[in-house]
């Protein structure tokens, strides 16, 4: 979810719904917005749908205070009634809230018997404690003894008819920022939704309490002890978060591709010096294992950073989906080292990771594209992978871009011998002539991906790009396709194969060429529609989709683009929401 409040002297209500849209990627099934009109009194507009639908519903609006959510559902369906905002039982305050308050249900046990809940989210309740509090205190009292009480996450933006010009917020967990002009406050759960409006900006840290009037802003710990905090100037780029010219934002972000490797390669060489911090160096040459915790698209980008980091250090290497490590762990090796991936470093998953890490005191590095983000921030080392903002929900820049920040790393703890830089660009003018010419690609989409299912097939590291282009093919075109390692299809998932599946064969390695090659023609006497994407060096005739040869470690970097075009063809023929795949959010703050 994502959360947008203003006050100030513009409209409360176009910079909200502006920010809203910005905010979409973090979940759009439903979006509301909450303003205190000119007798104090709150105006409350819920949609279900895109905040597109509220954008219209809200048109008329003027006010110079307001909040607006946009919505993954968690706790109950999406319904306008859960949509938040949500208030107190009397109308007297209403809130916005980004996470997961886990203590609800005894909450309602222990201070709220009796009450009545119009919505069947754990929101409300926080609404009904302040309200029930603030009968017998000071406002910031009864929001401050309400907060002691939330276990869980929350970023939470809140109003009071009773104190209509101020505008009130806290946080524990999920990311809250706040951005200031000189026309007032605009307050998110990310910079992009500050853009335009603010000139500083200033991330709040966990368990920060804020007061904000138009003319001041005001940041407490939950002893209601002032804080002193420093803002930061503001320098965004508001046009890498618009579409340009291209149909859709993935579209567009796949065809950044080149461009986003050149950028990495001039942040991270200095000539042909690499700038990393020399410490996390020496952390990481200290330690006897490496261990790489990822969710989705960043823990595919973690499985050829094994690789990466394997072959050219000789350091054991393993991958954890983090949801899973942060429950249950593996036997960790005597001094471990630990990459934390993430492309918004938000995730929830890593964050309780990283939770048990730090009060294990385990040296922690986070690569992510937001380096403001929690993850970057709590970690004792951050990398930036400079994909510029990614929008589109299913990632494909900037798993290149972690991939190439992994390659760059592993490198720097290598012998270095052979030159990194030249071998990078090389990838971008490959990625860049690939992507010159796609009509063969887009003919054989039409033709064959139409199907129930689909497989991808590979060995070695071509397994690990055929895992993260099933993921990409599933979440934007909805059919049903499995990575899998080519070699172990025949143990009984090739019962699935039926007349006109595609199985797509994934070869860069010679090593292994003829064998997949092999399993392709088992599914293809099976009734499979057989397909190819393979390297120039590597290729035979009739091979469907041909890629210019690369340093053998940065094969994924190229493989991948075509099943990035191919899920993007499929969507696009079926109708479907590219950018905002139904279901999905690109930034999950709830574990
Ligand atoms: C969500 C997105 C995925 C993404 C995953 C990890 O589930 O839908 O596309 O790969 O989170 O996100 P992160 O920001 O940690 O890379």
């Amino acid at each position: 979810c994502g959360i947008v409040g203003y006050i100030g002297t513009n409209n409360a209500r176009d910079i909200i719904i502006h920010g809203l849209e910005r905010l979409e990627y973090r979940g759009y099934d439903s979006a509301g917005l909450a303003i205190l009109n000119k007798d104090n009194l709150f105006d409350i507009y819920k949609d279900v749908g895109r905040v597109s639908v509220l954008s219209k519903s809200t048109n008329k609006i003027l006010s110079n205070i307001g909040i607006g959510h946009t919505r993954w559902a968690t706790h109950g369906k999406v319904t306008t009634l859960n949509a938040h905002p949500h208030k107190s039982p009397s109308g007297r305050f209403m809130i916005v809230h980004n996470g997961v308050i886990e203590n609800f249900s005894q909450l309602k046990e222990q201070y709220l018997k009796g009450h009545t809940f119009l919505s069947e989210t754990d929101t409300e309740v926080i609404a009904h404690l302040i309200e029930g509090f603030a009968t017998y205190m000071e406002v910031e009292n009864a929001i401050l003894t309400t907060l002691k009480l939330l276990h869980g996450s929350y970023a939470l933006l809140i109003l009071d008819t009773q104190n209509p010009d101020k505008l009130y917020a806290a946080k524990d967990k999920p990311p809250l920022l706040v951005g200031k002009n000189t026309q007032g406050f605009t307050i998110s759960s990310d910079v992009l939704a500050l853009a335009g409006y603010a000139t500083e900006y200033h991330v709040i840290e966990d368990k920060t309490f804020v007061v904000t009037t138009k003319n001041g802003i005001k940041f407490y710990n939950y002893d209601h002890e002032e804080l002193d905090i420093k803002f930061k100037p503001l320098n965004i780029d508001v046009a890498a978060a618009e579409k340009g010219n291209y149909d859709h934002f993935m579209l567009k972000e796949i065809n950044e591709q080149p461009g986003v490797i050149r950028n990495i390669i001039s942040k991270y060489f200095n000539n042909y010096e690499i700038n990393l911090n020399p410490s996390l160096i020496k952390s990481i040459n200290n330690s006897s294992r490496i261990y790489i915790l990822a969710a989705g698209t960043s823990m595919h980008a973690g499985l050829v950073g094994k690789r990466l980091l394997e072959q050219l250090t000789n350091k054991p290497v393993e991958v954890h989906i983090a949801s899973e490590f942060a429950y249950y762990r593996p036997i960790l090796d005597t001094n471990p080292f630990f990459i934390l991936i993430s492309q918004s470093g938000e995730t929830a998953d890593l964050r309780a990771c990283l939770t048990y890490l730090r009060s294990n005191k385990y040296k922690t590095l986070t690569i992510t594209n937001v380096i403001t983000s929690t993850l970057a921030r709590e970690a004792d080392y951050a990398l930036e992978i400079y994909a510029g903002p990614e929008i589109a929900v299913a990632s494909t820049k900037a798993y290149i871009a972690q991939i190439s920040v992994l390659a760059i790393l592993a490198y720097e703890l290598s012998a270095k011998d052979f030159d990194l830089k030249l071998e990078l660009s090389k990838v971008a003018q490959a990625i860049e002539n690939f992507l010159a010419d796609t009509e063969n690609l887009q003919a054989l989409v039409s033709k064959y991906f139409k199907k129930e299912h689909a497989f991808y097939i590979g060995r070695g590291i071509d397994y690990a790009t055929a895992l993260e282009a099933a993921l990409k093919l599933k979440e934007i075109s909805y059919i049903h396709t499995e990575g899998f390692a080519a070699g172990e299809l025949k143990h009984g998932t090739i019962a699935l194969i039926e007349d006109g599946t595609p199985v797509i064969a994934l070869i860069s390695d010679e090593t292994i060429n003829l064998n997949t090659r092999s399993n392709l023609h088992e599914v293809k006497s099976r009734g499979a529609i057989p397909i190819i994407v393979t390297l120039e060096s590597l290729k035979q005739k009739g091979d469907d989709i041909i890629l210019d040869d690369v340093h053998p470690l940065l094969t994924p970097l190229v493989m991948v683009v075509p099943t990035q075009l191919i899920s993007y063809y499929a969507a696009l023929n079926l109708g479907f929401d590219i950018d905002k795949p139904r279901n999905l959010a690109k930034s999950v703050t709830v574990e």
